[in-house]
């Protein structure tokens, strides 16, 4: 079965490889990539999205949205992506974007979709999604699942409260929290399994692929190793995300109550209940464990079937 897939991302290093993945996978029927600040500037993530499209040779519409939260100012994460997104990695230009807003675009494509049929898929600050169901509440109704790499159980990675997605915009993660509908997580404290080493780049240089396949290996290698891991390798976030919808038996995971925390120093922290102690119905998935072999496996083999 192929889902009708909206993805929202801001390219950034890993949000280029969930793409290549998303597009590789006949489970995802991607309709709609938008983009917005995060990783770094607009201005930088939407040349990126069209290029990372345009490498594998994807037809489907990508626009920009926005460029900062809904709430405070724009903030970028170069030291883990570099100045231009990617780290360094120069793709070909890509086709142009679509006209138009991302919330705008968002809200067309749930207008027109069955009930309960589409899933949406955010690897980067929330606002996006978060606009186009702010304005129109209703469409929360056409969603099947929201699939978020954000936040943390334990400790964050932009404060020692926050993950980088959930404190760039937190006001805009709540209203999907709120949303009512199934919203399914992927944090820190999973993607820490994802751990790109050499070792696992040098796997992937030994498939046989084409272009999408060698900027792939050549971003991972330009990943930083991160101290939070005694720098063994980097935490290969949105992908995980996306596998979530590829290959759900790579993972297990629990309903619990999640929430984020909008004000003070633990602005962006996620406050998820995993034994129930709040008595708060369940509003999210936390995806637990990931079978890291088999995720590296399933991207390479993804991948190396592009372009
Ligand atoms: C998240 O923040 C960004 O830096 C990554 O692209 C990922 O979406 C991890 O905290
Ligand atoms: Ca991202």
């Amino acid at each position: 079965m192929s889902r009708p897939v909206l993805l929202d991302c801001d390219p950034g290093t890993d949000d280029a490889i969930a793409l290549w993945l998303a597009l590789a996978a006949p489970e995802i029927d991607l309709q709609l990539v938008t983009v917005a600040g995060g990783n770094v500037g607009l201005e930088r993530t939407l040349p990126n999205a069209r290029a990372v499209l345009g490498l594998a040779g994807a037809a489907l519409p990508v626009m920009g949205g926005a460029d900062r939260p809904l709430i405070g100012v724009f903030r970028s994460e170069t030291q883990v992506h570099g100045m231009d997104g990617l780290g360094g990695v120069v793709l070909p230009e890509g086709p142009p974007a679509a006209p138009g807003l991302a919330a705008d675009a968002i809200r067309e494509r749930l207008r027109t979709a069955a009930p309960g049929s589409v899933t949406l898929v955010g690897l980067g600050p929330a606002t996006n999604f978060a606009l186009a169901l702010a304005t129109e509440p209703a469409l929360a109704g056409r969603v099947a699942e929201i699939v978020l790499m954000t936040g943390a159980v334990g400790e964050g990675n932009w404060t020692a409260a926050a993950e980088f997605n959930a404190a760039m915009d937190p006001e805009a993660l709540a209203i999907l929290l709120g949303c009512g509908r199934p919203v399914t997580l992927a944090t820190l404290d999973l993607t820490a399994q994802a751990l790109v080493t050499p070792e696992r780049i040098a796997a992937l240089r030994a498939l046989k692929g084409g272009a999408c396949l060698h900027a792939c290996a050549d971003i991972l290698a330009a990943l930083p190793p991160s101290r939070r891991f005694g720098h063994r390798g980097a935490p290969l976030h949105d992908p995980c995300a996306v596998a979530w919808l590829v290959a759900p038996d790579l993972f297990t995971h629990r309903a619990v109550a999640a929430s984020v925390v909008c004000e003070g120093p633990d602005r962006g922290r996620t406050r998820i209940d995993r034994w129930g102690r709040s008595k708060i119905p369940a509003n999210a998935r936390l995806l637990e464990t990931l079978d890291a072999e088999a995720f590296f496996a399933l991207l390479g083999a993804g991948i190396a079937g592009l372009r």
